[in-house]
């Protein structure tokens, strides 16, 4: 048996900050959609993610916060992985820069660079803040202040080490004009040339000595090695390059695919290579600069305050609907704007509509003319044989796109083969051959296709939606192993008739767009008071009370039956809640904040024993426990997620 080719693709290790945004999660999104292709066509694949750990901005806020930079990082890293978990980001490994492995690796890296001359000592000059112990460039001045406090700055200079970049700028040149498909999209290519390597590379500095906090040069430990040579080894040093075991760079390296935003192309076509022929080694096969997710015009960030949650967005509408959205949206490698309208609708028009309504027809067809059972397909006429067409060169066009890293395009293609299914129902009419006997044969073709044509779907959406796949293989009855791999979906006809489908819940439900945008701008008014809280909300601490005291209040999980509005009373909302065996109701001011039939069937937390009170004429038994900003901007009812039961008690 032959070998499976090998495949190694890598995200840029990221900068731990307390939210990535969805920003982030597209670049994981992309390259894990390549991952699953990849091993899908056959190939063994390692993927690889990370962190980007060192540097004075995190040993700056790590001071802030009154704990060791490792403390601050570690807490950061736990929530990129749930978060790559939260969206099947089905990495090979991790590598943190703070590794042991990555330290030792980065270390001899460096001490080899300077035994041959590649690294040598300089002088690093810049604007200096003292206070904040930080230096600056020229560009990065706020009025020729320190951007951080404020105060004047100073010119200063200290020791750094300096890497050869300019030695092999010839030679990169070359390189890359050789080599036209190193960088991805083309035009990144001649961006690259003209930009940085025509006009001449300057030596890059490597180490610091006023940083701390990262890994120290072993034969010069008053310095700190400087972000590129840290942060770029990670590619090797993850495979165990020049370590006691490199088993993994021996069969991985050199990368297939580097996929990096498109302003870190530059480090990664520049500095990176250069290092790479410096040590001798082989250079990556391509480095891919996709474009960004952006919002009204601007790059997302924390500063501009744009940022989206890509954890809310998954918890709404599942990690499949956010994933088909960010590979659907934008082609691979421009720019495309984000917003909660677009996202809504895509769910709505592709998701719900055309592929939900392609499956739920098909099944519930087959359900009521055939029993359950996928019928055998009679003679294809001509209307057939133009959609089995569309389904056999679907494969080709796909597998191209897909290799291509477009993505957007591939999923167009599935979703015109889709919106082909769905015409050919109201062609072909299924409910009016149904009416006649001799019809039937026809009727099964028709039905037959149609469910062929939903497990191909399924297969080919597999990369960008691992998911959904297998709610659709449970409905229409695929079971086989053999009918899910990418090579069953080359020619038509591999599902089995005979085989028993099971109408489900609906694929993806339709969401009211209006209603929804209201909620999701609601939920982002509580994210950014709660981003400002953190840092202006002065805590002060009340009195001490008694264990007593506290045992005195009853507080319990009721669960909202009914909830409306009450009339002339624009702030008040009244529940009927149930509470174990009883039931009652509570009236509370939050209608400002909530949509009423929203909050039917949560679980509250209710003040039970509280004297009952009248308001506006309504007895309202107990009271029902909020969170809530001092201004009460945003307020935010609490609920337990868990399924217990209500009357649990709270303590
Ligand atoms: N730590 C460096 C990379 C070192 S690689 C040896 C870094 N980290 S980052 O956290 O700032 O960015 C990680 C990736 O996220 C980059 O590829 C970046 O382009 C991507 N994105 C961050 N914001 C983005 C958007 N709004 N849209 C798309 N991708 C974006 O750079």
């Amino acid at each position: 048996m032959s070998e499976k080719p090998k495949y190694y693709i890598t995200t840029p290790i990221y900068y731990p900050s307390d939210n990535l945004h969805i920003g982030h999660s597209y670049c994981s999104t992309a390259a894990d959609t390549m991952a699953r292709f990849k091993r899908l066509t056959g190939h063994d694949v390692y993927f690889l993610t990370g962190t980007d750990e060192h540097g004075q901005k995190i040993e700056r806020k790590a001071k802030e916060a009154g704990i060791t930079p490792k403390e601050y990082v570690d807490h950061i890293v736990a929530g990129i992985k749930e978060l790559w978990k939260l969206m099947d980001i089905e990495y090979s490994d991790f590598i943190r820069t703070t590794d042991d492995r990555h330290v030792k690796g980065v270390q001899k890296i460096f001490k080899q660079l300077y035994e041959q001359d590649d690294i040598y000592l300089g002088q690093y000059e810049g604007w200096y803040c003292t206070p904040c112990e930080a230096f600056w460039t020229e560009l990065q001045l706020k009025d020729g202040c320190c951007p951080d406090c404020g105060r004047p700055v100073e010119r200063m200079r200290e020791d750094a080490y300096f890497f050869r970049l300019s030695k092999y700028q010839d030679w990169l040149i070359d390189y890359i004009r050789e080599n036209p498909d190193f960088i991805q999209p083309s035009a990144r290519t001649a961006e690259m040339l003209n930009n940085f390597l025509i006009p001449g590379l300057q030596d890059l500095c490597v180490s610091r000595t006023s940083i701390k906090w990262g890994i120290p040069v072993d034969f010069a430990p008053n310095h700190t090695v400087y972000v590129w040579i840290d942060a770029l080894s990670n590619y090797i040093t993850a495979l165990g390059y020049d370590s006691e075991d490199d088993s993994l760079y021996q069969k991985y390296w050199p990368a297939d695919l580097h996929l990096v935003g498109k302003e870190i192309v530059r480090f990664h076509t520049i500095i990176w290579p250069i290092m790479l022929h410096a040590l001798g080694l082989p250079l990556p096969k391509q480095v891919f600069g996709h474009g960004w997710l952006v919002m009204n015009g601007g790059k997302m960030s924390k500063s501009k305050g744009n940022v989206v949650d890509p954890v809310r967005l998954c918890e709404r509408y599942s990690s499949d609907a956010v994933r088909y959205f960010l590979m659907r949206e934008m082609p691979f490698g421009s720019d495309g704007e984000f917003s909660n309208e677009a996202l809504i609708k895509r769910i709505n028009s592709d998701l719900a509509n055309d592929l939900g309504n392609l499956v739920s027809r098909t099944v519930a067809m087959i359900e009521k003319y055939f029993g359950g059972i996928i019928p055998a397909p009679d003679a294809y006429l001509e209307l057939d044989r133009a959609l089995i067409d569309e389904v056999e060169s679907l494969h080709v066009t796909v597998t191209n796109d897909m290799n291509a890293l477009q993505f957007s395009q591939a999923l167009t293609s599935i979703w015109h083969m889709i919106g082909s299914c769905n015409r050919y129902i109201d062609q072909t009419t299924p409910w009016i051959l149904a009416k006649n006997e001799e019809d039937h044969p026809r009727l099964g073709t028709v039905l037959y296709v149609l469910s062929e044509c939903a497990r191909v779907a399924a297969v080919m959406i597999t990369p960008v939606m691992p998911r959904t796949p297998e709610r659709i293989y449970e409905q229409i009855g695929v079971t086989q192993d053999e009918l899910k791999t990418w090579e069953s979906v080359k020619h038509f006809g591999g599902i089995k008739p005979g085989s028993k489908v099971k109408k489900g819940e609906a694929l993806f439900p339709r969401i009211d767009v209006a209603k929804e945008l209201e909620e999701l701008e609601r939920q982002q008014e509580i994210a950014e008071a709660a981003s400002k809280a953190d840092e202006d909300v002065v805590f002060e601490q009340k009195p001490s009370i008694s264990y007593d005291d506290f045992s005195k209040l009853q507080l319990v999980l009721a669960k909202v039956l009914e909830c409306e509005k009450v009339p002339k009373a624009d702030k008040l909302l009244k529940f009927k809640l149930k509470v174990g065996n009883t039931e009652r109701v509570v009236v509370s001011g939050i209608s400002k904040y909530y949509e009423p039939e929203s909050l039917i069937g949560k679980k509250v937390v209710l003040l039970a024993n509280l004297e009952p009170r009248k308001i506006r004429g309504i007895e309202s038994a107990g009271m029902l426990l909020c969170a809530a900003t001092e201004d009460d901007s945003a307020l935010s009812l609490l609920t337990v997620g868990e399924d217990l039961p209500d009357g649990s008690g709270i303590s």
